[in-house]
């Protein structure tokens, strides 16, 4: 098998629960290179969960999950931060910005945290901020920005250190359908671009509309969308 041919990112009968709460229950999602896999599903069926596990954040119970061959679930702590900082790009509901940083600096921090000298991380982070149409915001903080600025700024902080996977929890939830579908749009094509494979938690049809794939959680378990009746 070629390399190309491999999946990036594979997880097989993950189980976690929390306390006496099954929050998983089974799960498998392969993602390839590239690819945008929407995980959609009623709330409280695990999909945060899951998002959590792939990235490594949450150990599940059981199960496993393999990063480019390599077995995530058997990593050090440390390992698995170094690897979230150089590969993942994370994108949550509510941004999730640093309220004392710029959008500059907000943009710039991963690369920074990669070891990147502030004059180039600043300098990637305006280039991506001015992609992602919000050049003109870069020395406000968070809270002096719209709903839909700031969304945008936390995609460009995703993509700057251009990871190899960016996972998105709801990042369109906060905002109305013509930001949430402007806001999908710019990730979606800087992911293509970029090369980068995007796991997309979302409510919303709508917002599934821009995946490649479809993934359906129900009580802990996942199915591709054509495999639901
Ligand atoms: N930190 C936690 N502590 C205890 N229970 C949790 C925790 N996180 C999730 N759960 C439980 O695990 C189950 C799955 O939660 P999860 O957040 O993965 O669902 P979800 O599909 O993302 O829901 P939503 O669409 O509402 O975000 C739920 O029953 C939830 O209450
Ligand atoms: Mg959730």
């Amino acid at each position: 098998m070629t390399a190309a041919a491999e999946p990036l990112l594979q997880a097989t009968a993950l189980r976690k629960s929390y306390g006496r709460t099954p929050a998983l229950d089974g799960a498998d999602l392969t993602v390839r290179a590239g690819e945008v896999v929407a995980v959609m599903g009623p709330s409280g069926s695990g999909k945060s969960t899951l998002l959590h596990c792939l990235a490594g954040i949450v150990q599940a119970d059981s199960g496993r999950v393999c990063y480019r061959g390599r077995d995530l679930t058997a990593m050090s702590d440390a390992e698995r931060s170094a690897l979230r900082r150089t590969d993942f790009g994370f994108v949550f509901q509510f941004g999730q910005l640093v309220p004392e940083l710029t959008c500059l600096e907000n943009v710039a921090m991963p690369a920074r945290l990669a070891g990147t000298r502030r004059r180039a991380a600043e300098a990637q982070a305006a280039e991506w901020l001015a992609r992602l149409e919000v050049g003109e915001i870069a020395g406000k903080r968070p809270g002096e920005v719209s709903g839909g600025q700031g969304q945008r700024v936390a995609v460009a902080r995703a993509l700057v250190g251009s990871p190899r996977v960016v996972f998105a929890d709801e990042p369109t939830g906060a905002l109305d359908s013509l930001n949430g579908e402007r806001v999908m749009r710019l990730l979606t094509d800087a992911a293509h671009d970029t090369g980068a494979a995007v796991v997309l938690v979302t409510h919303e049809p709508r917002v599934a509309a821009y995946s490649d794939r479809e993934i359906v959680v129900r009580d802990g378990k996942s199915r591709d969308l054509e495999q639901v009746s």
